[in-house]
């Protein structure tokens, strides 16, 4: 098979102009999340080809036409190079491309690369769009993630399997209890692992109550924040009368067909094969409990279903990084950045305070900074409270690294900082270091307190906590509104991505 390459190289078509409308979900945030291309209806045959691509940040579109080595774009897109080389039944798909978003202050030149491969079939792309996902060069280096989507959507077979929808039910456990509402109590319990055989996904499902009709199930998405836009569902019915089950669950597959990802329903109904044994409860002998599994090794049972709903998502959907509303650490950081500050007070003239960048949050909170050892000229080292941050997998939102100064008469706290923003790469963060100045716009009012020394040693055997006896008496000043919190601009930001130092 020949080998030839395709290039492209259009100039002349400007780009987006600045916009008033500020939005997290704009050209300049979308390059950070999504800095990528779908190239669409890929045709190569003979020596001529044509595609289309379509730059996923700036929305920018434009077709091609070659012939020989060199592609021509009606209105081409500014300095897009493209690279198109067919080998046998596989197409590689170079991108590079710079473009610059206006939509945020100071507007931005973005570089970025990538590279993806498609089966061809007939002179013609397998897939199509084709997703290729670049990594950013400028203006800083990283290679955004994606999402890993719901358990088993990539699973080979997961679409062909899903055809016929089948579950197995295991671990099948029906205890129903009639209690005296007195010494017992009247209860029903289900339990079981419900197991979708075209993904592999697992599901605990339980229901536990007076009477178990709606059994609720939840699988491993409870625990990811990689899980993407889509998430399994499963509702489950359950007649205690007739032991009569209806499973019914949304999955998703593109096993077949990354551009093609779908959304599946079935459900399925059977009547629980249960076996039970039933015996008086001893407190209480004219009630009866029973309980019941399904007689085999691990008490499963097989239950097909059918197929419901199908619906198809938008390409590449499913791994894809969601939109936010609200600007994220890397973005806030570039155009906005602001530190909340909070609980500014002193203990015996040290310093302490609470400090989050301003930006989409999710569950972190402020975290507390204490006076750490003189650098001299009145800067101090921050000593870096309890992380409470440090679990979430986008990382804290506080320094790792600070000095502050802080002048009691005009009430101004300077701040040097370095931080990080792991949201976009966690293996590549992107490190940030800053100055602000601010003022602690509140009365400070201070009262004398006893002092005491607290040990860190763990109790012994046998020892109660002992309030230790007060050794002096020192200030203690506080914003007159504990809850006062303010804000402080960063200027002279700069940043770089790598590993921390
Ligand atoms: C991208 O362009 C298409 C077609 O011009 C338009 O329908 C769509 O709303 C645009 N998307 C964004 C995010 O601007
Ligand atoms: C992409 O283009 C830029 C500038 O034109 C260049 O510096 C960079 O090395 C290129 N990257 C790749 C992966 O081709
Ligand atoms: C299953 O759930 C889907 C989505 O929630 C719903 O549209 C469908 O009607 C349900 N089917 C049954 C049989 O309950
Ligand atoms: C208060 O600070 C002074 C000066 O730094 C120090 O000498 C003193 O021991 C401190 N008092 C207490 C009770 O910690």
């Amino acid at each position: 098979m020949a080998r030839f390459s395709l290039f492209v190289a259009a100039l002349g078509v400007s780009v987006a102009s600045a916009q008033a409308v500020i939005s997290a979900q704009g050209c300049t945030s979308r390059s950070f999340t999504t800095p990528s291309w779908f190239v669409s209806d890929l045709a190569a045959v003979d020596g001529k080809a044509s595609f289309s691509v379509l730059n996923r940040a700036t929305n920018q579109t434009a077709g091609y036409e070659c012939l020989g080595g060199s592609c021509e774009g009606e209105e081409g897109i500014e300095d897009l190079v493209v690279v198109v080389e067919v080998d046998g039944a596989v197409a590689s798909v170079s991108v590079n491309q710079t473009w610059v978003c206006g939509d945020r202050s100071p507007q931005t030149k973005f570089i970025a690369a990538g590279t993806s491969t498609v089966s061809v079939v007939d002179g013609k792309a397998a897939s199509s769009p084709l997703l290729v996902k670049g990594s950013l060069i400028q203006p800083v280096a990283l290679t955004p993630q994606y999402n890993e989507g719901p358990t088993g959507h990539d699973t080979p077979g997961c679409l062909a399997k899903s055809e016929k929808p089948s579950w197995v039910l295991s671990h099948v456990i029906w205890a129903d209890q009639d209690g005296d509402e007195i010494t017992s109590v009247k209860e029903q319990r289900l339990t079981f692992i419900l197991t979708n055989a075209a993904t592999g996904y697992e599901a605990s499902c339980m229901s536990q109550g007076p009477v178990a009709t709606n059994i609720f199930c939840a699988g491993t998405e409870f625990q990811s924040f990689t899980i993407g836009r889509y998430s399994i569902s499963t509702a489950v019915q359950f007649d205690p009368a007739t032991y009569s089950l209806t499973v019914n669950q949304t999955w998703f597959c593109d096993d077949h067909d990354a551009a093609k990802p779908l959304q599946i329903s079935a459900s399925g109904t059977l009547p629980l094969p249960l076996e039970c044994q039933t015996e008086p409860i001893p407190s209480s002998p004219r009630h009866l409990k029973k309980f019941c599994t399904v007689p085999n090794d691990d008490s499963s049972i097989s239950l097909s279903g059918s197929l419901g709903t199908v619906v198809t998502l938008p390409p590449y959907s499913i791994e894809d990084p969601v939109p936010s509303n609200t600007d994220s650490c890397t973005v806030s950081s570039i155009y906005n950045p602001r530190w909340q500050f909070s609980y500014f007070s002193t203990y015996n003239n040290s310093i302490s305070f609470e400090i989050i960048l301003q930006t989409n949050r999710g569950f972190r909170y402020p975290n507390p900074v204490y006076q750490g050892k003189a650098r001299g000229d009145g800067w101090f080292d921050c000593e870096i409270g309890y992380d409470g941050g440090s679990q979430v997998p986008d990382g804290p939102l506080w320094p790792y690294r600070c000095q502050f100064k802080w002048d009691g008469e005009g009430k101004v706290l300077e701040l040097r900082a370095e931080w990080e923003c792991t949201e976009l790469d966690p293996g590549n963060p992107v490190r940030f270091s800053g100055v602000s100045t601010t003022t602690v716009n509140s009365n400070i009012v201070c009262e004398k307190v006893e002092h005491r020394e607290y040990t860190d040693e763990p109790l012994g055997e046998g020892e109660e906590l002992t309030v230790p006896d007060p050794v002096g008496v020192v200030d203690f000043c506080y914003t007159e509104n504990p809850s006062y919190t303010w804000t402080g601009e960063i200027k002279e930001v700069t940043w770089t991505s790598g590993k921390r130092v």
